[in-house]
């Protein structure tokens, strides 16, 4: 999907199709996750917490995104592969456009990086190299040290207000869609409502153009408890566990 064809695609779908995106990080994940359906695959810093063990996405490294973004990449299935830029790798415009050509080149048709006007000149740079833009505005998981700091955003007049304008200027640098992290939801319906280009809640209620979940979240993949708004249907950590376990005690027992 070329740069110009990904806004006009999907600002064509705003309020004429929901949209669900999922996250994945490795070949497996990324089977799973394009056999869904999903027009969107992310192979989202997220991965730091989900696939590395970290406690938030601030360590995740360039290098790191690279290699998961590759094994997704092998992964068969079509649509848009959007590949976070990590922390610290896009503040400035020319490391962003370093950073984003990097992610590119490994696989992936699209970026996504957390901020609105902050990066805004990061933003246009990307896009001026014609790379299609994901937005992501909200709670930022890189600006928080810990989950228990992952708070909902836009309760006060200040934030809304904040959070208004960075959608904007989100929009303006030519984002194709946004993602919405956690933002307050009755924010997150009027964002939605003033907005040309869908967005993706993840967290932010039922009023959004789309949703957006972390894979792991809702297959329940790790031996945390998932975030609330994921609601697994199976604990897939504890069947496979057990389906572990079993083999353990078979081989063990001489069964
Ligand atoms: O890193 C990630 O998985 C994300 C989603 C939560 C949107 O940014």
């Amino acid at each position: 999907m070329g740069a110009r064809s990904a806004i006009e695609t999907w600002r064509a779908w705003k309020g004429n199709r929901r949209i669900a995106a999922l996250t994945a990080y490795d070949y497996p994940t990324g089977a799973m996750a394009w056999a869904s359906g999903s027009p969107l695959v992310l192979v989202g810093d997220s991965l730091g917490m989900v696939a590395l063990g970290f406690e938030s996405t601030q360590p995740v490294t360039l290098d790191m995104m690279r290699h998961h973004v590759a094994a997704v990449a092998r992964a068969p299935g079509e649509g848009m592969l959007v590949a976070d830029l990590p922390n610290g790798t896009y503040e400035r415009p020319e490391a962003a456009v370093a950073s984003a050509q990097a992610l590119i080149e490994a696989g992936a048709t699209a970026v996504k990086a957390e901020g609105g006007r902050l990066i805004a000149d990061s933003v246009a740079a990307i896009r001026a190299e014609g790379i299609d833009y994901l937005g992501h505005i909200g709670l930022l998981p890189q600006s928080v040290a810990h989950p228990s700091g992952y708070k909902v955003v836009g309760k006060t007049p200040e934030e809304s207000q904040a959070l208004i304008a960075d959608a904007r200027a989100v929009q303006d640098q030519g984002a194709f869609a946004v993602v919405l992290e956690l933002v307050e939801p009755k924010l997150a319906q009027e964002i939605t409502e003033f907005l040309a280009i869908p967005t993706i809640g993840i967290g932010s209620g039922p009023y959004c153009d789309g949703e957006i979940l972390v894979t792991s979240d809702l297959l329940h993949l790790g031996p945390k408890n998932p975030p609330k708004h994921a609601r697994p249907p199976v604990n897939y950590h504890a069947l496979m566990t057990d389906t572990l376990c079993d083999w353990v005690r078979d081989v063990e027992e001489r069964v």
